[in-house]
């Protein structure tokens, strides 16, 4: 039997930070706000030469680097995105070009905060059927393009980032279960609701939120779905060395992990640096904690995702 596993993982911070107290000469917050009722001191915002492909490509070849793979090597690119370059053609298109890779399936994939486990889960499937050996999974954000700036209630929130792994095929797991879930019913409650037609933007460009709403809707469901994966694996909520889940608010993650019986040393939290960097998240906290020591071959770790869709995932997998 084939399996996923795996083999390198890479980030890409854009190099400005932007403090709570930054911010606050702008608008009417404060750090002391923000942290309380988020746990976000700082995120990283790009400039404006800087796209998604371009903080998805120094991510994935910090994964290549680590895997020991050159991107030619790469014959499945997957690019979990909500702020793509273009309307078309897809980032992971241009991530493919900016790689030099040619000939490979390239995609991006809309899941919003759950694009990233979506993608794994996705790939993991191409491997496991035979129809890819060695995939790239990126997650890329530019959320700060998306942000009313004058709006105190979300612009606070998101930070800009990219996280990549390398996947590839082997003979144990490597990732033992995914589950996949979405309800298009909530789609109202946090959406960008605008498009582009006739040469003109119709609707609202900017991020909206009812933040009580998704705040107890993502508590709830990265509950549900980690139990879910862990019985898909046959596993139990001991066997979890690490939990990193969507890095939304340090909340949400203290009231998951409390849900799911998993003490607060074992959740891998970045959103205290990073802010919410939506699909570019779980990659970016998994890169942190692989490089800092903390996560190494042989532990378990249950990844989560949700965001607007409404979508949410989990995967649970071996490093
Ligand atoms: O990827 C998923 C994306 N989104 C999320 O995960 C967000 C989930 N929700 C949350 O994290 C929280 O609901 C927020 C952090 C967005 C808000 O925290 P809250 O504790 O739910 O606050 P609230 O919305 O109930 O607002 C409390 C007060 C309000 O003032 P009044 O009506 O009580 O006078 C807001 O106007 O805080 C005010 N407020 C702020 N004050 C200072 C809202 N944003 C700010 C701000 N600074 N940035």
């Amino acid at each position: 039997m084939t399996f996923s596993r795996i083999a390198g993982v890479g980030s890409c911070l854009p190099p400005r930070v932007v403090t709570n107290d930054e911010l606050a000469r702008q608008l009417d917050t404060s750090d002391a706000w923000i942290r309380e009722r988020t746990g976000i001191a700082q995120r990283h915002i790009a400039d404006e030469s800087q796209s998604a492909s371009d903080l998805a490509l120094d991510a994935s070849r910090g994964a290549l680097d680590a895997a020991g793979l050159a991107a030619q090597d790469v014959d499945l690119i997957i690019v979990a995105t909500s702020t793509p370059d273009f309307i078309f053609p897809s980032t992971a298109c241009l991530l493919q070009a900016k790689l030099g890779v040619k000939n490979c399936p390239a995609f991006d994939v809309q899941a919003v905060c759950s694009g990233f486990v979506y993608g794994l889960s996705i790939a993991d499937q191409f491997i496991r059927s035979g129809q890819a050996k060695r995939a790239l999974v990126v997650g890329a954000e530019v959320f700060s393009r998306i942000m009313d700036w004058n709006d105190r209630g979300t612009c606070v929130l998101f930070g800009d980032g990219a996280g990549a792994v390398v996947l590839v095929a082997g003979d144990t797991p490597g990732i033992h279960a995914s589950v996949l879930r979405a309800d298009g019913s909530h789609a109202g409650m946090l959406s960008v609701p605008g498009n582009v037609s006739g040469g003109k933007i119709l609707g609202s460009p900017y991020l909206q939120m009812h933040g009580q709403q998704v705040f107890k809707f993502a508590v709830k469901v990265l509950d549900e779905v980690g139990r879910e994966v862990l019985a898909a694996a046959g596993a139990s909520v001991a066997d979890v060395d690490w939990l990193i889940p969507h890095q939304a608010n340090v909340r949400i993650l203290e009231a998951t992990a409390r849900r799911l019986g998993i003490p607060s040393e074992k959740v891998v939290v970045t959103v205290d640096r990073h802010g919410n960097t939506s699909a570019a998240s779980v990659p970016l906290a998994l890169d942190v904690a692989v490089r800092d020591g903390r996560i190494r071959p042989g532990h378990r770790l249950l990844l989560e995702g949700v965001g607007g869709g409404f979508t949410w995932a989990a995967v649970y997998l071996t490093m």
